[in-house]
């Protein structure tokens, strides 16, 4: 196993909220600001070679909030989709998503699919965006896909092990991810990626969202080298 090799960062993108408060704005303008950071961040990803960078945008939990943040949320995503299109395939950059699409609403879902299938065949890094994601959701999705093949004769309950699973997971051809970043400062996974980030090397920085700029991407980057990865075993 290569312990060290960064392929695969994860980011929970919070503190939208907390850095519009702190300047008396409102929280939307702490999101569009967080727009930019996604902006940043996928640059600074390609500058560091980074082959996957999964981010996460809208949790199955975050329908709880305010109509007005959610459709707020939603509308600065399809304006994002709509200029990001060109950046990706500038970068050369291809966009998956990940969680319950078909639950967003129809011309976020829609919009979504065209830059995924305008970007397919780009090669030089991922872009995934987690969006209506919960990782609680996501075993439940595979559980469910895994028990219809078993039901339809297609596979021996028996020979079920994790790698199997995983394969009914939302994105199986992208390895987990190395380091998962988490901005200001709550040390808790909110239910992100539950299965992929069980030996992921975790590191939370107090700085909001908007601001994560990058210093703090190579601050992370330069921690995540010093880390000894031992999946459990011993050197
Ligand atoms: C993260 O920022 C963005 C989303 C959840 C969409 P928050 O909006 O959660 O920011 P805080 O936690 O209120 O500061
Ligand atoms: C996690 O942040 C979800 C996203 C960043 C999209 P939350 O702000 O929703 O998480 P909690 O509520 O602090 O756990
Ligand atoms: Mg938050």
């Amino acid at each position: 196993m290569s312990e060290k090799k960064l392929q695969h960062i994860a980011i929970i993108m919070d503190g939208n909220g907390r850095w519009a408060k702190e300047r008396g704005l409102p929280h939307l303008k702490g999101h569009r600001e967080g727009a930019e950071a996604v902006r940043r961040v996928v640059e600074m990803s390609k500058e560091y070679g980074i082959k996957y960078l999964t981010l996460y945008a809208f949790s199955t939990e975050n329908w709880k909030r305010d109509k007005e943040e959610v459709d707020g949320l939603m509308d600065l995503l399809l304006e994002f989709l709509g200029t990001q299109l060109e950046v990706l395939q500038k970068n050369n950059v291809s966009l998956k998503a990940i969680g319950r699409l078909k639950e967003l609403p129809e011309e976020v879902y829609e919009a979504l699919m065209q830059v995924i299938e305008e970007t397919a065949e780009n090669t030089d890094g991922t872009l995934v965006f987690a969006l209506n994601y919960g990782g609680r959701a996501e075993i439940v999705d595979a559980a469910r896909k895994l028990s219809e093949d078993v039901k339809a004769g297609k596979i021996d309950s028996k020979s079920i092990d994790e790698a199997m699973f995983s394969r009914y997971l939302y994105a199986p051809e992208i390895p987990d991810p190395d380091l998962m970043i988490r901005t200001s400062g709550e040390l808790r996974l909110s239910n992100f990626l539950l299965w992929e980030l069980s030996y992921s090397e975790l590191y939370v920085t107090d700085v909001y969202w908007p601001d994560f700029g990058k210093e703090d991407f190579s601050k992370a980057i330069d921690c995540y080298y010093r880390r000894d990865r031992r999946y459990g075993g011993r050197k």
